[in-house]
């Protein structure tokens, strides 16, 4: 947590936002998220937004701004004697609000209270788009909006106030960012340097959890830990690792204070790379490179994005698997056969910072997104500025579905040279992956650097 001043500057930058909006901004902390029974829940993980602007990392919070008369109230309960005896001593709901600089307080139970005569008095209630099952049941109990309509009837100024403020990161954010790349390298070399033929996908997943929660934090996402790296969010760790596959690590720390660290290793399940998984390796390398260097404020991530895309597809065509002209196969989308996602994304509080707010107002300031296969993923597309931390994680993928599909309904046949395709059946995916801050003259990766080229990745491999 920070001192109390950041809270209270966030807020008063968020009242600033919204200087010409009336009515009340509703937080909702999440809750305790049951895995199986009540008592048994899925770790905890306090909403980013309800953290950046209020502070609190417990469940069972609430909070109202009000924008007319200025004042900020949390809703909780204190524990129960019942609580304390299974949970511990905690912070009294004062003290917790205190730390955050916020003076008053309030019983969970008068949060209806507020709201129902805020609505009688016909006040806007702001609220953001819920994302969990429970929030929505707390949403149509306070407000008796039915969760089908919730996310259309959620406030769009509230939502671009807080993506215009959360998506520029602070030099103290930076700092808990870095914690968690720091760590995140720590898993991923340790991954590296442990994977062996006849181990299990889930051996290697372990260690790196390990090291995650070692370091006081939690899972930035869900590990992804796979001879198959064709599937892009594989996180079966099921198999058992064979020579000469490749192996696709895609993990990332939480710092203690709930910043995200996001990185992906490719390396060979063998000391060292076959010559074709080092063609591929390259290639992916080179787009990374280009893309990397192309960094600066006042560049669009679009086009950074058809950089690598066109990066990979040159590459490609050298190995014979793409052919033709290559700013046609790109404009058309012909490459993603080999990349169908994304080059990156916002990274903050949240590993794709801010998905819950919507992609649209995160990553394309509310211009419409492509439809097209493969750029229909690409989750940022704005200019960048200074401040702005974000992953750049270009991939070759072979996946077997979609060359079949592609084939069989003769798709880019201009492109794409289907009977080499064949020959990389059964390849794998591979993809290379840091995490980035804009600075006024261009970007610096955040962490520690990471093995990068073949030989970096094989002199961990020995
Ligand atoms: N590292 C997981 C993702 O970016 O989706
Ligand atoms: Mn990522």
């Amino acid at each position: 947590m920070f001192a109390s001043q950041t809270y209270e500057e966030r807020r008063q930058l968020l009242r600033a936002r919204l200087k010409d909006t009336n009515g009340l901004l509703l937080f909702l902390g999440n809750e305790e998220s049951p895995m199986n029974y009540a008592d048994n829940g899925y770790t905890f993980r306090q909403d980013s937004t309800f953290l950046y602007f209020l502070g609190v990392d417990h469940p069972d919070f609430a909070g109202v701004m009000d924008l007319d008369d200025g004042t900020t109230t949390l809703f909780a309960d204190d524990l129960s004697i019942d609580a304390i005896v299974w949970m511990g001593p905690q912070p009294t709901v004062a003290e917790q609000a205190a730390r955050a600089g916020i003076t008053q307080t309030a019983p969970a139970g008068r949060l209806a209270e507020v709201l129902q005569k805020a609505q009688s008095q016909g006040r806007p209630i702001h609220f953001l788009p819920p994302y969990r099952a429970e929030a929505r049941l707390h949403l149509l109990a306070l407000l008796g909006i039915p969760p089908a309509e919730q996310a259309a009837k959620a406030s769009l100024a509230f939502i671009q106030a807080v993506v215009a403020l959360r998506v520029t990161k602070s030099a103290e954010e930076i700092v808990e960012i870095e914690k968690a790349v720091t760590t995140t390298l720590q898993m991923h070399l340790a991954g590296m340097r442990m994977a062996r033929p006849g181990m299990k996908e889930s051996d290697i997943a372990a260690r790196v959890a390990e090291i995650a929660l070692a370091a006081g934090g939690q899972l930035s996402f869900p590990i992804i830990a796979t001879v198959h790296g064709e599937t892009l969010h594989n996180h079966f760790h099921g198999n058992t690792l064979e020579r000469g596959q490749i192996f696709l690590l895609d993990a990332g720390a939480e710092s203690p204070s709930r910043y995200a660290g996001d990185l992906t290793s490719t390396f060979p399940v063998d000391p060292t790379f076959t010559p074709r998984q080092r063609e591929v390796y390259d290639i992916v390398l080179s787009a990374h490179l280009a893309a990397v260097k192309a960094l600066k404020p006042g560049v669009r991530f679009r086009d950074v994005h058809l950089l690598a895309c066109r990066t990979l597809a040159e590459g490609l065509k050298g190995l014979g698997l793409m052919k033709g002209d290559l700013d046609e196969a790109v404009a058309m989308g012909a490459h993603a056969m080999f990349f169908q996602c994304g080059l990156g994304h916002m990274m903050g509080m949240d590993v794709h910072d801010m998905e819950n707010l919507g992609e649209v107002w995160v990553g394309y300031e509310g211009q419409p997104k492509s439809t097209q296969f493969g750029l229909k993923s690409l989750r940022l597309a704005r200019e960048l500025q200074p401040g702005f931390v974000m992953t750049v994680e270009p991939g070759i993928y072979f996946i077997p579905e979609l060359m079949d599909r592609w084939k069989a309904e003769g798709k880019f046949t201009d492109f794409i040279n289907y009977d080499k395709l064949q020959e990389y059946r059964g390849f794998g995916g591979i993809r290379i992956e840091e995490d980035f801050l804009i600075t006024p003259s261009g970007a610096r990766m955040l962490g520690p650097c990471k093995p990068r080229t073949a030989d970096e990745v094989e002199a961990l491999r020995g």
